[in-house]
């Protein structure tokens, strides 16, 4: 009950990674607010997470809309008291080989990866920063660090979100608030399930560690970033990736 009392608001809760990132928040005694698009699974997430014996809410929350996050921020701290923890986990892809994409593709996709976690640190850095402790884990990716042809959009959101990441380490540090980035590599959920055999079996190909990564690898560094174990860790991004970006 690591984190009893305190609470953690995770952005596409609810499913995958999120998910897991919530159920593993839950576990350890804190209170959790999911946001999601997706209303009916947002709702039943947090129906699981209360069945664990912890408060909990779902939101409906389109991170790319600032009107959405400062909504939810608003109905967090009023419901909750605090919040503790943010996880900015919500993402898509939209890939296409750059001759094919279009501006629409590009801007949909940063606007959900990027400037969804400013939004979501823009709704809640008042409260954080009055608060003067907090953690904040944004979900980059491998894709951020070494690219890969037919995601120009994904990987620059990406890339975007580790810069955002250290240079908001830099203006909260001082406030006690601590933020870091994981970069994931393949690891099995909805997002990366309908990808063909061929690319799957390329993928394989350049992971040292042989095999796909799962949500609870993603969840165990998340919990060690939001665990009192690292709080002399800020600005920093940790592959999750079974050595990826090595090869
Ligand atoms: P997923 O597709 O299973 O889950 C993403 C969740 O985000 C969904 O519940 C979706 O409804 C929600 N979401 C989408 N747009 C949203 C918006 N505008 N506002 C709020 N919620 C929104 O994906 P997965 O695999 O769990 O990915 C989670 C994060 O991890 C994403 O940021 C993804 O880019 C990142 N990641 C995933 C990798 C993978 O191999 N699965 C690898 C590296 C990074």
């Amino acid at each position: 009950m690591e984190h009893a009392g305190k609470v953690g608001f995770v952005t596409g809760g609810s499913r995958g990674i999120g998910k897991e990132i919530a159920v593993q928040l839950a576990k350890r005694g804190a209170g959790v607010a999911v946001a999601d698009v997706r209303e009916s699974d947002v709702g039943e997430v947090a129906g699981e997470l209360r069945r664990l014996g912890v408060k909990a809410e779902g939101y409906v929350c389109d991170v790319s809309s600032p009107e959405d996050t400062e909504r939810a921020a608003e109905a967090v701290i009023e419901g909750f008291g605090r919040v503790d923890f943010l996880v900015n986990n919500a993402g898509i892809t939209r890939d296409k080989l750059l001759l094919r994409m279009s501006l629409e593709d590009w801007e949909k996709v940063l606007s959900v990866n990027l400037t969804g976690v400013f939004n979501v640190v823009k709704a809640f850095a008042p409260h954080l920063l009055k608060q003067r402790t907090g953690k904040i884990v944004n979900i980059s990716s491998v894709i951020g660090l070494i690219g890969n042809a037919g995601q120009v959009n994904y990987s620059a959101s990406k890339a975007g979100v580790i810069g955002l990441t250290r240079s908001l380490a830099k203006e909260f540090a001082s406030r006690g608030i601590t933020v870091n980035a994981v970069a994931p590599g393949f690891i099995e959920t909805a997002m990366t399930g309908n990808l063909t055999s061929e690319v799957r079996e390329q993928m394989m190909g350049v992971i040292p560690l042989r095999r796909f990564g799962t949500v609870t690898d993603v969840a165990n560094v998340v919990m060690f970033l939001l665990s009192g174990m690292s709080d002399y860790v800020t600005g920093q991004v940790i592959n999750c990736d079974g050595g990826m970006v090595m090869a």
